[in-house]
């Protein structure tokens, strides 16, 4: 009985971890209070996949200028920002909407070759509009996104 229970709240907390994205710990709390299998079956919403996305090439970037290349490729269509359907209770908001199109410029401004704005600036400040927006709208992968800044 008692190893049954231990992989029970073994099992919990590994899914916990599992689901661990944006949630806070009030969050996660509530999840806690009335998990449910489909909890276990978590799949990342459209947007939280483009979001990964968004993060694999902006770690490609900031190596192409830690190693002095000129980035001119921006592959991803950031329109999806305005169509992706999104989890975990997340919506466009007032504030998603009011931070969705500076970061939007920001990201393709680093590609820019004729702009006349440093290109680690450029690059920083795209980052930094990620962060801008995930300070109220997401604040879990936060630690992750600041890695992605060029010191
Ligand atoms: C306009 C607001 C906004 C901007 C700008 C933004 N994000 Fe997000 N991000 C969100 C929201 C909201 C979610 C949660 C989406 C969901 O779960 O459906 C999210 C989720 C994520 C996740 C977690 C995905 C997962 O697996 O759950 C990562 C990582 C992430 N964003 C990285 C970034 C990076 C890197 C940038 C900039 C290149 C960025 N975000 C720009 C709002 C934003």
């Amino acid at each position: 009985m008692e190893s049954f229970l231990h992989n029970r709240v073994f099992a919990l907390v590994a899914i916990l971890f599992l689901c661990f994205n944006c949630k806070n710990e009030e969050e996660t709390k509530v999840v806690k209070e009335n998990s449910k299998p489909e909890l276990i079956m978590h799949q990342p919403s459209e947007m939280a996949n483009f979001m990964n996305g968004m993060y694999a090439y902006n770690m490609q970037l900031r190596q192409q200028i830690i190693n002095g290349e000129t980035p001119v490729v921006m592959p991803l269509d950031l329109m999806k920002l305005h169509s992706a359907e999104m989890s975990n209770g997340h919506s466009r908001t007032p504030v998603w909407n009011s931070f969705v199109n500076v970061f939007i410029e920001a990201q393709q401004s680093v590609v820019d070759t004729l702009s006349n704005i440093e290109l680690k600036e450029r690059y920083n400040s795209a980052i930094n509009n990620c962060l801008a927006c995930h300070k109220t709208e997401c604040t879990g992968p936060i630690p992750k996104i600041k890695k992605l800044l060029i010191k």
